[in-house]
């Protein structure tokens, strides 16, 4: 058995996770709690060639179905060289988004199918799952307002990517699967509310990351 951990972070994105798991870096690093960031897509240099692909290529059309092969062949080269070793070396893993995110985008909003993107998650992850996974909620108006790029003041945000472009339906769908998914997995998935002031956010996510250290 594995003795690592591994913690996600999932939401819409302009939820606020790459806000968060800087905060969570600092604290890691203020404690001298070693740690390994990482994310999918792009957590491999394959990966970040398909995240290019995925993201930042409109010209290129991707069925639903190739879009979710792709996204698991990301999974299956970051889980194999990087997740994996990590997590048999004993580390800490934060990623930014793990499979949950495959079930909520192309499983349920796409119309893929939350079966048959769960069965390629088991495939990809060697049925690895993460011990915590924070799900930053908010709802899909308020998204928007964060993710239009000529909003953003934090500069932190990469271009628009292919799912930003998406209609404000398919972001309620995705936000819909994954609170269903939290009701589904109530002790792995933790919603906490997004619109609150980051540093209180912060505050919950250290109560729960704590103790999962502590039993190292
Ligand atoms: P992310 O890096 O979280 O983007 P951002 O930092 O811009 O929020 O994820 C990139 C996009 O890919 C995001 O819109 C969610 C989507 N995605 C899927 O559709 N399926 C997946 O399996 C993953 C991991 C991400």
């Amino acid at each position: 058995m594995s003795k690592g951990r591994l913690i996600s972070f999932e939401g819409l994105d302009g939820a606020g996770k790459t806000t968060q798991m800087q905060l969570l870096e600092q604290w890691l690093a203020a404690r001298n709690i070693p740690y390994v960031r990482t994310r999918e897509p792009g957590g491999t240099p394959l990966g970040v060639e398909i995240r290019h692909l995925l993201l930042n290529r409109p010209d290129l059309a991707i069925t639903p179905l190739a879009e979710a092969f792709l996204f698991q062949a990301d999974r299956a080269q970051h889980f194999t060289n990087v997740i994996i070793p990590a997590l048999e070396a004993g580390k800490l893993v934060i990623t930014d988004r793990c499979f949950d995110a495959s079930i909520a985008y192309q499983g349920h909003a796409r119309g893929v199918g939350i079966e048959l993107v769960a069965r390629l998650s088991v495939i990809a992850t060697q049925g690895h799952i993460p011990n915590l996974t924070i799900l930053l909620d908010l709802d899909s108006d308020q998204v928007r307002a964060r993710t239009d790029t000529a909003n953003d003041a934090s500069g932190l945000r990469e271009q628009q990517t292919r799912f930003d472009a998406e209609e404000e339906q398919f972001h309620r769908r995705v936000r819909e699967a994954f609170l269903a998914l939290a009701r589904i997995y109530p002790d792995r998935i933790k919603v906490l509310d997004a619109s609150r002031p980051p540093q209180q956010i912060h505050e919950q996510i250290v109560a729960l990351v704590e103790p999962l250290l502590e039993d190292r």
